[in-house]
């Protein structure tokens, strides 16, 4: 995923862009580059890095013309170089492009062009995009809005982009990616994402799919891609800009593992008309699908134990990248529950589209309101934990956790009693923040390993798994999630002397046998870091959590991990908040 913005207004655009794009980092930060337009000349910077460094060697900041477009860019196709950096300008250098998205037939495009004489200078699909415009800009004899829905009706794939033009308009255009337009008294923001421009405005229009925005001096026009003049409602952003703050935190996501204490007390924040139909839903499906990518694949089977156990209801977890592999059982009968934080992850959205086409019920919980995968859902809960920066999923998840344990109160008679625990949870996460000095203890001593092995059971296994995604994603250290009762099987073949293995072992109806399962890799030399209510002899290192109902515990143990994870980070020194290669929401495929 990548940060695209456009600014025209009466301020100096440069410092206006940077600030957007600065905000906007979280969503891909291999490289970045601005244009503006002053008098009608293009000026284009860009280079490989974070906004701060390339600011700093190349003065972005100081560059003339009160319209601008910026980007910063998480790779797909080319590699991270300054020539595959955006903006990208077309020939006749008359307009410059900033794309999110992947074109998939740009390399047909790109051949046509080629042959009709533009010479490209990077590997990247977006480029097209720049030459498409001008080209089809020199057959409509300057028609902007007749360039654009030529272009866009050209197009395939998913794409965001937003041109500038030397005449000084700028114009966006968006499929299956999101673009959002910030209304300001100083002017208009076209937008991939409202942190771009929360600190402007929070009056906005979300576009939607083909829809294309022109604006110049004469002010907004918006058409469909077939040239029609549409019109959309401006509508308030939920957010304050104070919650995508670090405040006295050093990164996003410490302050985010904090902030849960708080977060997931606003999951509870449902309206209850909505909470109803859901559950309704549930009860009445014939069959369910959870679906979900990483993180939010891991909650979903929490959640789908939670609902056989207190339930007794049945459902299936396909993870989302998969979904299209396994529609055998999916047809109008189908309740599919989608889980995100982004409400933008590609393989959630190609997922859905797909049960929707068989005519499947879509329910989601999800973090953005405004996001696709919102506006695709018959019925959606908001996680209500306000703008997670940190790339790592931490608030989002154990909100997405809470909302389940909400809905399964609703769908048992109150089976878990959940809600009305949530003043012991302030105790209680509060208590797992003391432990923080410990935790980075821990951290010193396995911060070299090669491999780190979390052991769990039933509940315990998924957070098995988030726990090695956390450590994988942070600390950049391979670790491997593992049903405890699993080692025989095979995995014991990698216990040696020191492997680090965290074991996921609160007393509850599993704790004897991953006891066991803890003693046949002790018995091999590893190092274990138990995490339990329960001490015991056989741990090096006791992560003391409270004594809990039982089926809390997945909620609670996965807090120490992330604790964990991000002082493996620190130690390591790699960036918590912008781990490599990776970005906070995956909208390519
Ligand atoms: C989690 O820490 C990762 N950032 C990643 O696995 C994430 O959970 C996944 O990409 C899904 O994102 P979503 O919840 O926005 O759909």
């Amino acid at each position: 995923m990548c940060s695209i913005i456009g600014f025209i207004g009466n301020s100096r655009a440069a410092p206006v862009v940077v600030e957007s794009l600065k905000k906007m980092e979280y969503r891909g930060y291999d490289s970045v580059g601005i244009a503006t337009i002053n008098s009608g000349k293009i000026m284009l910077k860009k280079g490989v890095g974070r906004v701060v460094e390339v600011n700093n060697q190349l003065n972005l900041m100081k560059m003339p013309g009160n319209i601008g477009v910026g980007h910063t860019r998480w790779a797909t196709h080319g590699g991270v170089t300054e020539s595959n950096a955006h903006p990208h300008d077309g020939c006749k250098k008359n307009i410059v492009v900033v794309h999110n998205g992947i074109i998939e037939n740009f390399r047909e495009i790109k051949k046509d062009l080629e042959q009709h004489g533009h010479i490209f200078k990077s590997q990247t699909d977006s480029e097209v995009i720049a030459h498409l415009i001008e080209s089809n800009l020199v057959d409509g004899k300057g028609n902007i809005k007749k360039a654009l829905t030529k272009t866009c009706t050209k197009l395939k794939g998913a794409f965001a982009f937003v041109v500038a033009f030397e005449d000084g308009s700028i114009a966006g255009a968006r499929l299956d990616e999101p673009l959002i337009i910030g209304l300001t008294n100083d002017g208009y923001f076209i937008s991939s994402d409202v942190l771009g421009f929360l600190e402007y405005t929070d009056r906005a229009i979300f576009l939607e799919n083909k829809d294309i925005v022109i604006i110049d001096k004469n002010g907004m026009n918006l058409f469909d891609f077939n040239g029609k003049k549409i019109s959309k409602q401006i509508t308030q952003v939920a957010w304050e800009l104070g919650e995508i703050d670090k405040g006295d935190y050093a990164h996003h996501t410490i302050k985010e593992i904090h902030e849960q204490k708080k977060s997931i007390e606003k999951a509870m924040l449902q309206d209850n008309e909505r909470v109803n139909i859901f559950c309704n839903t549930i009860r009445s499906a014939k069959n369910i699908f959870f679906t979900g990518s990483g993180s939010s694949y891991h909650a979903a089977l929490v959640a789908k134990n939670l609902l056989s156990r207190f339930g007794k209801i049945r459902s299936e977890v396909i993870m989302s990248s998969e979904f299209q592999y396994n529609l055998d059982n999916i047809d109008k009968d189908s309740v599919i529950i989608a889980i995100s934080q982004s409400g933008e992850t590609a393989d959630v959205l190609q997922s859905i589209k797909i049960a929707k086409e068989k005519n499947a019920k879509i329910l989601s919980i999800v973090n953005v309101h405004t996001s696709s995968l919102a506006r695709l859902s018959d019925c959606y809960l908001g996680i209500n934990c306000g703008p997670e920066i940190g790339v790592a999923a931490t608030k989002s998840f154990t909100g997405q956790l809470a909302i389940f344990y909400m809905i399964i109160d609703k769908i048992s008679d109150n089976a878990t009693r959940f809600v009305d625990n949530m003043k012991f949870f302030q105790e209680i996460f509060e208590g797992i923040i003391q432990l923080e000095g410990e935790i980075e203890r821990i951290a010193e001593v396995i911060k070299d390993a090669k491999d780190i092995y979390i052991l769990g059971k039933s509940l315990h296994y998924p957070i098995a798994l988030e726990g090695s995604l956390k450590i994988k994603e942070l600390a950049y250290i391979h670790a491997e999630g593992i049903a405890a009762g699993e080692l025989k099987h095979g995995p014991l073949a990698l216990i040696e002397n020191n492997t680090a293995v965290i074991v996921l072992n609160p007393e509850d109806e599993t704790f004897n046998d991953t006891l066991r399962s803890t003693n046949e890799i002790k018995s091999r030399g590893a190092y274990i870091i138990g995490i339990s209510n329960k001490e015991d002899i056989i741990f090096d290192r006791h992560i003391k959590i409270p004594t809990v109902n039982k089926s809390f515990y997945p909620i609670i143990e996965v807090i120490p991990i992330q604790l964990l994870s991000y002082y493996l980070a620190l130690k390591r020194e790699t960036n918590p908040d912008y781990p490599r290669n990776l970005a906070k929401s995956v909208t390519v495929r």
